[in-house]
């Protein structure tokens, strides 16, 4: 079994291919990925040769690389996870979502139609599903609720999701679609909540906490989520979507107190400053579907997830040293200068 894994040098990409590598010792794994800001070779340094593992540096907009790259390498499979991923980037330049997230997908889709595959899987978000009010813990995220984007990181998405279900409609293209909640654990970029927090906290710098910290995600450690896409491939049924969450939720300063307490830090470095416009209020999953007719459920629980997230920062310096540097530096003052501390 070939498979290719298009933004597989990002968080959950790779991930994902450490997964299948030590799970399917006989599939061969080849990344594609473009090795944006958050496409990191050292996250594929543990694997780098395996002679079941190829690197090929493109981008999936980019029809022709795309075209060479399905001629060369003759996936039976192929997994999106290619995107831009930060909601915060989406505000301050929302263009470059367009190009990877919507025509990226569509690049990839003419090429399976053209070259043909078993299966197309796209790693989507239960963003597109916008959001659900904090007062109603009773109200969850089904396969059936609308799509309704608030950011244009979610929006970017969400038409990607129409576009792989327009072809399997059309063309019958063998696809499957995935939607998870927030996912955190090992090779997380710092600009997201929970290893920005990490790394801050760590060298007790201050903690941008966005309007008053109520807003709630639903995490899911990254792990159950490659053990979810695994399944997908391998049970689920073409052209269906499948949402991904654990009953995870965690108000975000619920989250960023229990990294200080975790690191042993005082609450003081928690400094409350201007919303994200546009703020996603709650995610909530319900995986009923998922669980009843693949039999998923997620086997880390938040508070040992956590855990282990936080020591294998405090274990891999190197890997976070090697991205703080001058692109990161300027994000960070572009996202967070008009942001002044709010006092609470
Ligand atoms: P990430 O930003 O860490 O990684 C994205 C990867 O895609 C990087 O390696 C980057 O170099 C690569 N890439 C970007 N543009 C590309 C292009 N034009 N061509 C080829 N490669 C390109 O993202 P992530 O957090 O790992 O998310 C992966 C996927 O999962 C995304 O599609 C995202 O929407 C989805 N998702 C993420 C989460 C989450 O919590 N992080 C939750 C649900 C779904
Ligand atoms: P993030 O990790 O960016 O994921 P998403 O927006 O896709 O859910 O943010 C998670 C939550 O944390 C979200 O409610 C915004 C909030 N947040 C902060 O409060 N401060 C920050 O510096 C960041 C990056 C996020």
């Amino acid at each position: 079994m070939k498979v290719i894994v298009t933004g597989g040098a990002g968080f959950i990409g790779g991930n994902f291919i450490h997964y299948m590598l030590e799970n399917y010792k006989d599939y061969e794994i080849c990344c594609f990925d473009f090795l944006t800001y958050a496409g990191n070779v050292e996250t594929l340094a543990p694997i780098k040769d395996n002679k079941n593992f190829s690197l090929v540096v493109g981008d999936i907009a980019d029809r022709d690389a795309v075209y060479s790259l399905f001629e060369e390498q003759k996936p039976d499979v192929v997994v999106n996870f290619a995107a831009e991923s930060h909601v915060d980037r989406s505000i301050l330049d929302p263009g470059i979502f367009l190009r990877t997230n919507v025509i990226g997908t569509g690049v990839l889709l003419d090429a399976c139609r053209k070259y043909g595959i078993d299966r197309f899987h796209q790693v989507s978000t239960d963003e597109v599903y916008g959001d659900l009010p904090i007062d109603r813990p009773d109200l969850f995220f089904t396969e059936t609720t609308p799509l309704h984007a608030s950011s244009p990181y979610s929006a970017s998405k969400a038409s990607a999701d129409l576009l792989v279900q327009a072809y399997y409609r059309t063309y019958n293209l063998p696809v499957t679609l995935s939607r998870c909640s927030n996912n955190y654990g090992p090779y997380h970029f710092p600009e997201k909540m929970i290893p920005l927090m990490i790394q801050r906290a760590k060298n007790n710098q201050s903690l941008p906490v966005y309007g008053d910290g109520s807003n709630v995600r639903d995490w899911l450690y990254v792990k159950d989520h490659c053990e979810a896409i695994d399944l997908i491939l391998h049970k689920g049924k073409v052209g269906e979507v499948y949402n991904v969450g654990g009953h995870n939720e965690r108000s975000n300063i619920e989250v960023v107190k229990q990294i200080l307490r975790h690191l042993g830090k005082d609450e003081s470095l928690i400094e409350y400053v201007a919303d994200r416009p546009g703020h996603d209020r709650r995610y909530a999953i319900d995986p009923t579907k998922i669980t009843t007719e693949l039999g998923w459920t997620p086997k880390t629980g938040f508070d040992e997830g956590i855990a282990q997230t936080i020591n294998w920062y405090l274990d891999n310096e190197d890997w976070t040293d090697h991205i703080l540097s001058g692109d990161y530096q300027r994000y960070y003052e572009e996202n967070y200068k008009n942001r002044a501390q709010i006092n609470k």
